[in-house]
């Protein structure tokens, strides 16, 4: 079994222009590893300096947000086409950060998974549950139910494109991670609703990312569990840190 490993930053609301320009520079030499996809996944303002700054590197651009329609009156928003053409491959989809801090639903995300696709960008789509759920016990029926209205109406060839980013919200930004067990326990989990959602080849393909403060320290760990496929990071994606992760 080849799945290729993805490791992806995802810089959130960091960095200005020239601040990414910069971390490019630092990082260059560190994330050179072309036997993975190694991902930035920046704000709208940096795309166009970053795809300038990762030109001729194995390194390639993500962006962390897009509206499903491709042009028109919606301001503030950025479409696919947009994104497109400026050089982007990845876009996140579904971060707890944009469904808790601004009520994207699962309707909502289903519809830009599925434009994400018709648009030619690979959606790096997000899951994951609080901490309430967790100590509850109920966090696997609910991630399954998240996987299941996102992916409504998206078809197996797609989903064999698709990388899904496990992030429990109580590992982000807290400093505390998942054990490599949780992790494995719930990426497994993920392939399982994928596989009686489509089938075992399906499943087989599709990529699970763990995130959720993963670093230069535990990354080796989550990264040798069958189901951990890659890893999308935050805070550590912002420091050289990242690429002993790309190199875990
Ligand atoms: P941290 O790595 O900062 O915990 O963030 C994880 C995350 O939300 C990546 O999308």
């Amino acid at each position: 079994m080849a799945r290729r490993r993805i490791i992806a930053g995802n810089w959130k609301m960091n960095m200005t222009p020239s601040q990414a320009v910069e971390l490019c520079a630092t990082l260059k030499d560190l994330v050179n590893n072309d036997a993975e996809d190694v991902v930035y996944c920046v704000p709208a303002i940096d795309i166009v300096p970053v795809a300038e700054a990762i030109k001729g590197t194995n390194v390639k651009l993500g962006a962390e947000n897009f509206y499903i329609e491709d042009k028109g009156a919606f301001t503030g928003e950025i479409s696919a086409p947009m994104l497109k053409e400026a050089g982007v491959e990845y876009i996140i989809i579904g971060h707890s950060e944009r469904r808790d801090i601004f009520g994207e639903n699962d309707i909502l995300i289903n519809a830009k998974v599925k434009k994400a696709f018709a648009a030619g960008l690979k959606p790096i789509l997000c899951c994951g549950e609080s901490l309430a759920l967790r100590k509850a016990g109920t966090y696997k029926e609910w991630i399954a139910r998240q996987i299941k209205w996102d992916l409504t109406d998206v078809t197996a060839d797609q989903v064999k494109e698709l990388v899904i980013a496990y992030e429990p919200i109580w590992a982000i930004g807290t400093g505390e991670t998942a054990t490599a067990d949780q992790a494995q326990e719930v990426c497994k989990m993920i392939r399982e609703v994928i596989a009686d959602m489509y089938d075992a080849a399906t499943a087989e393909a599709v990529r699970i990312q763990y995130g959720g403060s993963m670093n230069a320290g535990n990354a080796a760990e989550l990264l040798s569990k069958e189901d951990i496929d890659g890893g999308l990071i935050g805070g550590a994606a912002l420091k050289p840190d990242f690429g002993q992760i790309v190199n875990a």
